[in-house]
């Protein structure tokens, strides 16, 4: 196993049954431990202790969408929803620009109250604004044309995860309406287009299996994402998924650490899922390959509005508000959070 592990750190090559035996790794075993060990060191020689943040603005909570997992989907009718205005977008990118972000990102259900037109406006006001900022855009499925013009107004990077590359499971997740086949067009327009793109599922998702968590690396590995994100599911009370089981707290973590180890240039959030089912969970995955974080920004009167599952952290360490204790937490593990924009390297930049 631990020879294996060696493998996949020089090569980021493994074959399915070697991958299944890593995710399948027992908890707090020493093989385990060693795999943690190197995704760590992988990530230190990539991008060594820095830790860049994003200041996550949480836009609306409306979507039109009726994900089975999802706490903000729209049959879901205990949600107040909310959404915020251009004027109130420009103000939390003011306030987090005066915190040190140099990131944005605007996340939100599918709504369509926001025209393309609008879309657009904001970004290339923030991007006026705010030259040295990126802008991440995390607003679903659209046409390619839309994608292009949120581009051209100055849109860097782009969220969109797969959820699951495999068409039996994506069925169980998403009503029928909803394709697998429309998510992986839309990432690789996005990937055309031009955009940082990222990608990710989460872990322990209902129906999921050890192949399918496999099929998602090798979707992965086609796509090539500059970003993958992942967390663990967790049950929200209002979806026909709750009483399913809560995703795995270490099998997040192996993962997050396989992702660094075959994807050695990626950015790799440590999520606000990971951070919501253990006390440490934020920090646990950054020692393990995760190299971003992603406090919220959103207005504070907002943010337990947009529950995506229940128990979403959304202050103290996930806040903005916490980022001087982040500082000091992340500092006492041996990193550091900076606040340049954070792209991602590639294999020609290392060179
Ligand atoms: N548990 C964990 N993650 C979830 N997401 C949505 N619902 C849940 C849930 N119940 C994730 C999805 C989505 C991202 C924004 O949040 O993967 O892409």
């Amino acid at each position: 196993m631990f020879s294996l592990i060696d493998t996949l750190f020089e090569t980021q090559e493994l074959d399915n049954n070697q991958l299944k035996q890593l995710i399948e790794l027992e908890d707090n075993s020493p093989q385990e431990e060693y795999l943690f060990k190197q995704a760590d060191k992988k990530r230190k020689e990539i991008y060594g202790i820095d830790i860049y943040i994003r200041g996550l603005i949480e836009i609306s909570n409306y979507c039109k969408n009726n994900c089975l997992y999802c706490g903000i989907r729209c049959s879901n009718l205990n949600v107040e929803r909310y959404r915020l205005s251009r004027e109130e977008i420009l103000e939390c990118a003011k306030y987090g620009y005066s915190l040190g972000f140099r990131t944005f990102v605007m996340q939100g259900g599918e709504d369509l109250h926001y025209s393309d037109d609008e879309v657009c406006k904001i970004v290339s006001q923030i991007k006026e604004q705010y030259p040295d900022c990126a802008v991440t855009l995390s607003l679903g499925e659209k046409d390619k044309s839309t994608y292009q013009a949120y581009f051209n107004a100055g849109a860097d990077r782009y969220l969109l995860r797969h959820e699951t590359a495999i068409e039996e499971h994506y069925k169980l997740l998403h009503p029928s309406a909803m394709k697998l086949s429309k998510r992986k067009q839309c990432l690789f327009d996005l990937k055309e287009i031009g955009f940082q793109v990222g990608s990710g599922f989460m872990v322990g998702s209902p129906f999921q299996t050890t192949d399918n968590i496999i099929a998602d690396l090798r979707f992965l590995q086609e796509l090539q994402p500059e970003m993958i994100g992942i967390g663990p599911f967790i049950p929200h009370k209002e979806t026909p998924f709750k009483d399913k089981a809560q995703g795995d707290l270490h099998k997040t973590l192996r993962l997050v650490a396989i992702l660094r180890l075959l994807f050695p240039y990626s950015l790799i959030p440590s999520t606000t899922a990971l951070g919501s089912i253990a006390e440490n969970g934020r920090e646990l995955g950054l020692q393990v390959g995760a190299n971003v974080v992603m406090p919220n920004l959103s207005p504070t009167d907002v943010r337990k509005l947009y529950n995506l599952y229940n128990n979403k952290a959304f202050i103290g360490k996930e806040a903005v508000e916490g980022l001087s204790d982040l500082k000091l937490q992340t500092q006492a593990l041996g990193y550091r959070i900076v606040t340049e924009r954070g792209d991602a390297l590639t294999w020609e930049d290392k060179r």
